[in-house]
């Protein structure tokens, strides 16, 4: 498929915005400050913290699995049985204690970061795959 034009100038701080790409959503979101520096925090609570069996691009393979800190750009898809993972901004305490932000899986209950690694302790094996992207511009993100 083609890449994605995704227009990311509007997304507000902690917001999430979805695109689709070869029929796969993709989960744009801007994090906020708080949310990149919380990502250090966790790596003991990890099954995968350095993303060594995950798939992202090479560019992607650091602390926040992006290009950007920013930016996170990850398929919602869950890498158990392909549910579609829900954003929870400010009330994700309730899956992962002492973590603000996350997504949890409805279907079964697995538990990502917000650089899509996964939590300890669920069904989901691996960090949800971050797929090829870049920026042209400040405000435009090209997926795939
Ligand atoms: Fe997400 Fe099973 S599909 S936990």
């Amino acid at each position: 498929g083609a890449p994605v034009e995704v227009n990311v100038g509007k997304i507000q701080p902690g917001q999430l915005i979805r695109a689709e790409w070869r029929g796969k959503p993709v989960y744009v979101v801007r994090r906020t400050e708080k949310t990149v520096n919380a990502l250090a925090k966790h790596d003991d609570q990890l099954r995968d913290p350095n993303s060594e069996n995950a798939q992202q691009p090479e560019y992607a393979t650091n602390a926040y699995r992006s290009i950007k800190p920013e930016f996170l750009v990850a398929l919602g898809v869950c890498t158990h049985l392909g549910c579609a993972p829900t954003h929870h901004g400010g009330d994700f305490a309730e899956f992962v204690e002492g973590v603000d932000d996350g997504f949890f899986c409805p279907c079964h209950g697995s538990k990502f970061d917000m650089a899509g690694r996964v939590f300890q302790g669920v069904p989901a094996p691996l960090n949800l795959v971050v797929p090829e992207h870049s920026f042209i511009n400040d405000d435009t993100l090209l997926v795939g």
